[in-house]
């Protein structure tokens, strides 16, 4: 036998890799590829509000003075940064957080997989909203979670709600994107907020409150946080300095830390120095981040009306959606129930992409509802889009797929 013989049993795979599926934006941007296309599809930040020439500028300097910033760091991240973090939370909760509280992580989502590690047995339920960030729920379903949605924006909700947690003895994660959400740009209000904060105190559940399009309303300031001490609150730099950061934080109760901490470790033993000290100087010089934030607040809200009344004056006015306030998406619902899954083939054809719905749901997709993003697409092309959106639906309906 030689090295190069194929084996000739491959290993059994782990069982929680039933559980893989694929990611729906992924699968939009495969079926788009080779295509000319507006691209509604993905949920990115806006290329021109990258910082590229201070990121330069910064690196340049910080590595003239030395390698230091090429060596290891400190698994939790970087301290100066950590406490610049722990800071703009105290401002924006009206409560005292240490330093001490705050994990540096890469990207918001190795947060999300992290509290995973941490808190989440198979079976052990997990509450979301309906419908949820879809890059939260394939995390869930990996560590073989199962996923409860429930409306979570209402009354009624919430005490469905609260009806499941007072009979289910398995209760972990309450998890919700409280402010301009993807995918339906909706904001949790701040009774809601409060409830949401008390039910999981109440029912021994960690509430998980994932807030990266926070910094980014349009029309109104965002509601302040519940501020639960027993909350953990995720954020990221991705929205607002560039994604390719690869830098997003948690914040949480102390009980946490250090388990938190140790999984960091091993995963990957703590996020690039550099990178972390780039971010830091940008962020703490001041006006830098309100400066940018309002540049990239007077664009999005552009796109963002450009969308919105492309959609109200097409589709024969038919098309169900909410005006969001912030973030990147609008939520929609075809009107007579035509699968958002079928126009998408259409739509490609015409030249435009979208993500349809159903991969937002943890259970029993609507799918004729559709998710539109307007962040990394000029106002132009949004309505050039949307106009052959409408063809496509018009296509549809003449000549149904099946
Ligand atoms: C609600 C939500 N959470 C987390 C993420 C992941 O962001 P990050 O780039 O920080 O990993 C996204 C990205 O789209 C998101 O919309």
């Amino acid at each position: 036998m030689t090295f190069t013989d194929a084996p000739s049993r491959l290993p059994a795979l782990a069982s929680r890799t039933d559980q893989l599926a694929d990611s729906a934006v992924g699968a939009v941007l495969r079926l788009t590829d080779g295509h000319d296309v507006i691209a509604l599809a993905a949920g990115s930040p806006a290329p021109e509000t990258y910082c590229h020439q201070e990121f330069a500028d910064v690196t340049t300097r910080l590595l003239s003075q030395g390698g230091l910033p090429l060596r290891y760091g400190d698994a939790s991240g970087l301290p100066e940064l950590r406490s610049w973090i722990a800071a703009r939370e105290s401002a924006g909760l009206g409560r005292p957080v240490d330093a001490g509280q705050v994990l540096l992580t890469h990207g918001s989502q190795q947060g999300l997989d992290l509290l995973c590690k941490a808190l989440l047995d198979p079976g052990d339920v997990v509450f979301v909203d309906r419908p949820s960030y879809v890059g939260a729920l394939q995390v869930f379903r990996l560590f073989q979670a199962r996923v409860v949605d429930i409306p979570l924006g209402s009354d009624e909700g919430l005490d469905r709600l609260e009806a499941a947690l007072s009979v289910e003895e398995r209760a972990k994660i309450i998890y919700v994107v409280p402010t301009f959400a993807n995918p339906t740009g909706a904001t949790l209000d701040t009774a809601h907020r409060r409830r949401l904060a008390a039910l999981a105190q109440r029912y021994g559940c960690v509430l998980v409150e994932d807030d990266p399009y926070r910094d980014l309303g349009y029309d109104t300031v965002a509601p302040r946080p519940a501020a639960a001490a027993s909350a953990v609150r995720m954020g990221t730099f991705s929205k607002v300095l560039f994604p390719a950061a690869r830098l997003g934080h948690l914040v949480v109760p102390p009980f946490l830390t250090d388990v938190l901490m140790k999984f960091k470790q091993a995963a990957d033993l703590g996020n690039s120095l550099l990178m972390q000290q780039v971010v830091h100087e940008l962020v703490q010089e001041p006006g830098f981040l309100a400066t940018r934030l309002e540049r990239s607040r007077h664009l999005y809200r552009k796109r963002r009306d450009a969308l919105v009344s492309a959609l109200a004056g097409s589709f024969e006015g038919a098309l169900e959606f909410a005006v969001p306030h912030g973030g990147f998406f609008v939520w929609a619902r075809l009107p007579g129930g035509a699968d958002a899954t079928e126009l998408l083939a259409a739509a490609v054809e015409e030249g435009v992409s979208f993500v349809p719905g159903t991969d937002f749901y943890a259970t029993e997709p609507d799918p004729s509802t559709l998710r539109l993003s307007f962040s990394c697409t000029r106002a132009e092309d949004i309505v050039e889009g949307v106009a052959r959106l409408e063809r496509a639906w018009r296509t549809l309906r003449e000549e149904p797929r099946s």
